[in-house]
């Protein structure tokens, strides 16, 4: 709340243009940004929103063969259903660019001209696959294989979807190409290699320098320092594609920019396209050369290292560019306890939640956010949406403005009612609480926003509701009007005012509504800016429009339809079933022990702070665990199943009072409890609930 407004560039991810989004990307990248734009902007900060769609790579040319079309009608269809959905659910960019654009092209084929020139590629010429019916090199995403790690059947060759390790096309078993469904064979090509091993530590220290002035998510410093620890390597910056920007070096035919060299320099053609639309074509280096930007990328987990390691670091070699000020990534939501899965349709589409329940964008903003990942993975449930909407967002803010609404109607005709001074004064010292909580709010309220804790802050706002709804239920005006008119006049002078708070503020959160609370009190722009300074004042005689029903209550038959809608997909799309199983060998069981043996053993809840390989030993993971009481260093063999950046966070029971043990020299200060799965041999975390505490006991 400054008076010298700052230069905030906020980006919200681009999202591949293959096909609609979900509310797991809603919650994991647009709606908090679009909750931290509107804020900023309310407290009249200079703040520029920027995203696109992402249009380029190997996700758009797989669904155009899966579509039978053209990569560039895939691009042209899903680029429309994405803005529009985030449109219609207030999502409100500034631009909403696009990655085929020309001006996109032009501008990440000369960042790539520049970082050419200053000499940070490396040529290399390696064997990779190469489909020799379609008469092409396959990108990771065109061949599928066994997983090394787990041994599903369907992984690709950048990533195993079912265990999330990371993999390269040659890891893959059995690899098969997905054009020809043939195997493909070795052939040797040429790409430039980003030297990240070189640029590694200087931007490890750009990263920690950052850090000591704004801090930064435990989760994200975690994956970027599991990546440091494991030592950056060269990665390919080019691509055998046709499809993409083409690569601007003589000897490149048939050569595109990889996908995510160029979608973050995405967010630059789309400030750039900005500048050109406002008619003012240099503006943009205002956001992206004036160091003074605070740049903020707001994005999914599973974008970390691309944001925080691989961006920055080509913003740093070009020169001239801001870095990020913070990458406040979330985690996951999933969807009725399990993964939202595009490929089986697991899975809420934002536009048929539009189309199922029109007028309820606020609802689901609501229920979003009070459920945001921001720091864990969360999940989304219908009956949890339903309680959510009736219990809260109705029955407490709904009712109270309702309740305003109608005293207002029923007893004044709509004009604020004049109340002696006296009266007006006792009845402010009695509801003294009122002014403390209005007083202090807004700095409640700040604090949890620009700390990025959105469910915070949702918290605080409704908390201003449930003061008004309980300084009517506690007075009840409709009674008390018949003893005591005057007092009555003065509460409801008082709820006008929790009201004109709740329409100031409620804005980020729930834009449609604060539009109804906006003309319910007739609010002009400079009202909004008195709420903010404190020095909003309600007058006798002010005219107060009736507001309709601000939310709906949501039944038992709609909830139940999604439900049948979610099994309805699932049927049509069960998950493809491997076609010979494994034979499964179950150990026998151990020997009998009696109870008191059980009971020695103290198994605690705990959660993985920090993972790093232990030198020379491939099986071996160092942890540092949370218990509660203390933290710990925990060996663990579950290094070939587990990448150390994929399991910070993760919460796991530990055998805390297993005597130390030295395993290569690390003192181990207890064992983590791992399922070994019988068909695979995959170590799995028994993973007590994510909102257990650390410490707690297990018997
Ligand atoms: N399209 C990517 C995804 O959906 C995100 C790209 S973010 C950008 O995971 F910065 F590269 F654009
Ligand atoms: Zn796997």
């Amino acid at each position: 709340m400054s008076n010298t407004p700052n230069r905030y560039l906020v980006t919200a991810a681009l999202p591949y243009a293959n096909g609609p989004a979900h509310l797991g990307h809603i919650a994991g990248a647009y709606l908090p940004a679009d909750i931290y734009v509107r804020y900023l902007r309310l407290m009249g900060e200079d703040v520029l929103f920027v995203c696109g769609s992402d249009e380029n790579g190997a996700a758009i040319t797989i669904q155009a063969k899966r579509e039978g079309k053209t990569p560039q009608e895939i691009v042209n269809k899903y680029h429309a259903v994405l803005k529009n959905g985030f449109a219609n659910l207030g999502i409100e960019f500034d631009i909403y660019h696009r990655t085929s654009s020309a001006l996109h092209h032009q501008t990440a084929s000369d960042f790539f001209k520049i970082l050419y020139e200053k000499g940070v590629f490396t040529e290399i010429t390696s064997e990779q696959y190469y489909d020799e019916q379609f008469n092409q090199f396959l990108a990771d995403r065109y061949i599928q294989g066994t997983c090394p790690k787990c041994g599903s059947d369907r992984a690709y060759g950048d990533q195993c979807e079912n265990c999330g390790s990371a993999l390269s096309p040659t890891d893959l078993i059995n690899p098969i190409s997905i054009l020809s469904k043939q195997p493909p064979v070795l052939k040797t090509t040429k790409h430039w290699y980003l030297r990240m091993d070189e640029l590694q530590a200087d931007i490890k220290n750009w990263l920690q320098n950052t850090q000591e002035n704004e801090p930064w998510k435990n989760h994200v410093i975690g994956q970027c320092n599991a990546w440091f620890n494991e030592g950056l390597q060269p990665r390919a910056m080019t691509r055998d594609l046709d499809w993409g920007v083409p690569v601007p070096l003589p000897d490149a035919q048939g050569k595109v920019l990889y996908v995510w060299l160029d979608a973050p320099i995405g967010y630059i053609s789309a400030t750039k396209q900005w500048a050109i639309d406002k008619g003012n074509p240099e503006l943009w280096r205002e956001y992206w050369q004036n160091p003074d930007t605070k740049l903020i990328h707001f994005i999914g987990k599973d974008n970390i290292v691309f944001h925080c390691i691989n961006f920055p670091m080509i913003l740093k070699a070009h020169g001239n560019y801001v870095l990020p000020t913070n990458v406040p990534a979330n985690q996951f939501l999933n969807l009725e306890g399990q993964k939202f899965s595009t490929s089986r349709n697991h899975a809420v589409w934002v536009h048929e939640y539009l189309a199922d329940f029109p007028e309820h964008q606020d609802a689901l903003r609501y229920v979003l956010a009070a459920n945001m990942p921001e720091n864990k993975d969360s999940d989304f449930s219908w009956r949890d949406f339903q309680a959510r909407n009736n219990n809260e967002l109705l029955a407490v803010f709904g009712n109270f403005v309702n309740r305003v609404s109608v005293l207002m109607q029923k007893n004044y005709a709509g004009s604020v009612p004049a109340v002696p001074a006296h009266i007006l004064e006792a009845t402010n010292i009695e509801f003294a609480n009122v002014f403390d909580t209005l007083q202090a709010f807004p700095y409640e309220y700040d604090a949890a926003i620009h700390n990025f804790e959105f469910r915070n802050g949702l918290t605080e706002l409704m908390n201003v509701a449930r003061l008004g709804n309980k300084l009517i239920s506690d007075t009840e005006p409709w009674k008390l009007i018949k003893t005591n008119p005057d007092k009555t006049a003065a509460i409801l002078r008082l709820c006008l005012r929790i009201t004109a708070y709740l329409a100031a503020y409620c804005q980020p959160y729930l834009p449609f509504t604060a539009i109804k609370l906006r003309q319910f009190l007739q609010l002009t722009p400079a009202d909004i800016q008195n709420i903010i300074k404190g020095n909003y004042t309600i007058e006798t005689g002010q005219h107060v429009e009736p507001v309709g029903l601000l939310f709906q209550k949501i039944t038992e038959e709609q909830i139940n339809q999604q439900l049948e809608k979610l099994q309805a997909a699932k049927q049509q799309n069960p998950d493809k079933t491997p076609e010979s199983k494994p034979d499964i060998v179950y150990l026998p069981q151990k020997e009998t022990i009696s109870y008191d043996e059980f009971a020695k053993m103290d198994i605690r809840v705990g959660t993985i702070l920090a993972a790093e390989k232990v030198q020379k030993a491939d099986k071996l993971l160092k942890l540092q665990i949370d218990l509660g009481y203390e933290q710990r260093t925990v060996v663990s063999g579950i290094a070939e199943h587990y990448q150390p950046n994929e399991i910070i966070n993760q919460k796991v029971l530990v055998l805390a009072n297993l005597a130390p043990r030295l395993l290569r020299g690390i003192e181990s200060r207890g064992m983590i409890l791992m399922a070994a799965d019988p068909a695979t041999g995959k170590l799995l975390f028994v993973a007590p609930p994510n909102d257990s505490s650390n410490g707690a006991t297990v018997a």
